[in-house]
Order: structure tokens, then sequence, then C-alpha cells
């Protein structure tokens, strides 16, 4: 029977320890700040950003939401993220994404100054990430490397296999896996045989949206499984991309969903806010 890795667990240990190190600069006058914008009326979206707040509040963190409607310009939003990377008491900026078809996401990513991109999705935090130089790691990538690791088997020369090549998730992720010295393959909707591929994988991260795609004959014995799926059964219950129970019995180590990847999302945007606050008032002082 594999192992539950207890993402909910895990992010809530690195949760005290973010606390902790906020009271001790905020006894110093010092305060991390996160600002989240919001466009539009995307319900999914919405709940997102309400957790990310409530979050970064019960760690003491300031926590500013910017809701703009729907129909708000281009050029609106891009002075708005202006006037955020001039805000002295803001550290991180995070602009939810999906954006309505008239705004060009490029565009609003590339105006967050990258010394607050705490979405790791600024080019800059992209190329640096590629050439292994320090960088604000994207979320959830960094949270999945977390969990790994939390099983205390190690990374080295395994066999990584990351379905699915989005740039927040399966291509940052297959990147800091090759980092880990796992030897890396990026499968996808188009890669031939498919169950087959992710069969030889030692580790298997699997974010591709399609509710319970990967059944045990895709699933390597004794191996860690990660889900980073948030779908819904045919009784519209939450669910992942890994048939969870049928999978259960032969993997080494599962995340289950909810409670796997989703609570060490949350946890690295603290994280990452609380160390841009520390780049910048180093760089200040
Ligand atoms: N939409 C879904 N996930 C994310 C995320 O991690 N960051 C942002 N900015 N938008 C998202």
């Amino acid at each position: 029977m594999g192992k539950v890795i207890d993402g909910k667990k895990i992010a809530a240990e690195i949760q005290a320890k973010i606390e902790k190190d906020v009271a001790v600069l905020k006894e110093r006058g010092k305060q991390p700040g996160l600002a989240v914008v919001l466009v539009g009326d995307n319900q999914a979206s919405r709940t997102y950003v309400r957790n990310k707040q409530k979050r970064t509040e019960a760690v003491g963190m300031k926590s500013v939401l910017i809701e703009l409607p729907e129909t708000v310009s281009e050029k609106e939003l891009l002075e708005t993220v202006e006037t955020l990377n001039h805000d002295d008491t803001i550290h991180g900026i995070l602009v939810q994404l999906p954006l309505p078809k008239h705004i060009s996401e490029d565009k609003v990513i590339d105006t967050i100054s990258s010394e607050k991109d705490v979405d790791g999705f600024h080019p800059l935090s992209v190329g640096n990430l590629f050439i292994g130089k320090p960088t604000f790691l994207p979320c959830t990538p960094a949270g999945i490397i977390e969990l790994i690791k939390s099983t205390g088997e190690s990374i080295e020369g395994k066999k990584a296999v990351v379905i699915g090549r989005s740039n927040i998730v399966g291509k940052p992720v297959a990147q800091l896996l090759l980092q880990e010295n796992a030897t890396v393959t990026i499968a996808h909707s188009r890669t031939r045989d498919l169950e087959k591929v992710a069969s030889e994988a030692d580790i298997l991260v699997v974010a591709i949206g399609i509710a319970k795609f990967i059944k045990k004959e895709a699933v390597k014995e004794g191996s860690i499984v990660i889900d980073v799926g948030m779908d819904r059964d045919e009784n519209n219950k939450l669910c992942g991309d890994v048939d969870y129970d049928d999978v259960v019995s032969k993997a080494g180590y599962i995340t289950p969903v909810p409670g796997g990847v989703g609570p060490m999302t949350i946890t690295m945007l603290l994280a990452n806010t609380l160390r841009a606050a520390k780049q910048i008032w180093e760089k200040t002082n």
C-alpha cells in the first residue's frame, strides 16, 4: 500500500516557520506585503484569491487585494501593476490568471518588477531557472519538489516523467527535477504510448487536467506519484488526474486530491513573498 504524502501537514509546518520569521521581522517594524490583483468575476479565481489572502494574513503579512472589473483596459491594469512596483509596503505582486481576452497576459507579466515576481512567471525568473541561477521558483513546481523530498527518497539518478507541458507546472517542474539530477521526460497529450512512458517512471508528476486519467497500468510498482490535477469526477466530487483508488496500492508514495499539491502552492507563495521582502530590504539598507 502506497504511503500518502500529506501535503496539508507539510504545508502547515513550513507555514509555521514563515509565521515565526514574520513575527520577528514585525518586532523590528518590518512587515512583508503581498498584493493580489483580480480582474473580472471568474468564480474559481475568486476562490483561489480568497484563500491566498486568508493564508497571507494568517502568517502576519500585509495582504492587499485589488479588484478590477472585467472591462478594465490593458493600460489601466499595467498602470496598477506599475503603482505596486513602486509601493514600498508591497514586496510580492501576483496578478491572478487567466485575464480577459482583450488583455495580453505576457505584457502584464513583463511589467511586474522581477524583484516582486513571487509567481516566478517573469521571463527573467524563467530564464534564471533554466540556467540554474537563484530566482523565484513558480509556486506549484517548488511545492512538488518539497513533497518529493519529504518522502526521504533521493531524486538523483531516478527516472522522472512529467505529464503536461504548461509554463506554470509541467515545464518548470521538469527543470527543477533536472536540477535535482533526475533523468527527465516531458510527456503530453501527443506523446505516443503515454501509458508505457509513464509506467517506467520512478517519479511520476501528472498535470494534464483530465479527471482520473492515470490508472495503475501507467504506474511503476513502488514509484512516487504526484497528482497536480484539480478536477471533478462523475459525481462532481473534487479529484485529481490520477485514479487514486486504483493506483494507491501500487505506488510507493502518492499525493491525495485534495490535501496534496494544492496546500503547498500557497505556502510557496508565502515563502517567495518573505524572500522578496528580505531581498528588497537588504538592497535598500
Ligand atoms: N491561476 C492559476 N494558478 C495561478 C498561479 O499560480 N498564479 C497566478 N497568478 N494565476 C494563477
